[in-house]
């Protein structure tokens, strides 16, 4: 694998100022230097990437996919709704592990609901920035596609 494609969708942005009883202090930029870090240590190159806009989403996996690049996704909001995503990690035959700083069960019910989890090799929800470091690991023992 030469890259991991991380990949954050609505709201993700205001991390570190949106409701931080739920999501922590942490910005998405500290999350960002967390994973380069142990991307560096192991000689791959990290694409980290956050949009409001489902299409944007929809491409990016599409990228990935066809690249071969393990995706992790924490697709925010769109998790709940977006068949689009479903049908792009599908379409594009990605490998993505599914991420939430939150546990989502824990909450609202209809954040149980996931469209992503389906199509995904894996979820890991509730461990604030930590889930994205754990769904990192898995990427590297379980990335199908290794070189
Ligand atoms: C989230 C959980 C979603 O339900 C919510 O809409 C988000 C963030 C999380 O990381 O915990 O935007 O994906």
């Amino acid at each position: 694998m030469s890259a991991v494609h991380v990949l954050n969708g609505p709201n993700l942005n205001l991390l570190g100022r949106r409701e931080p009883a739920i999501y922590g202090t942490a910005t998405l930029d500290d999350i960002r230097a967390m994973l380069e870090q142990r991307c560096a240590d192991r000689g791959v190159s990290l694409v980290f990437r956050q949009s409001n806009h489902e299409g944007d989403l929809v491409d990016w996996i599409h990228e990935a996919g066809g690249a071969g690049a393990p995706v992790i996704l924490n697709a925010g909001a769109l998790t709940h709704t977006s068949i689009a995503l479903y049908d792009a990690i599908k379409g594009a035959d990605a490998f993505v592990i599914e991420v939430h700083l939150s546990n989502v069960h824990a909450r609202e019910s209809f954040r149980s609901r996931s469209f992503i989890s389906p199509a995904a090799r894996g979820v890991i929800a509730g461990f604030g920035p930590l889930s994205y470091i754990l769904a990192l690991e898995a990427v590297f023992e379980n990335e199908p596609r290794k070189s």
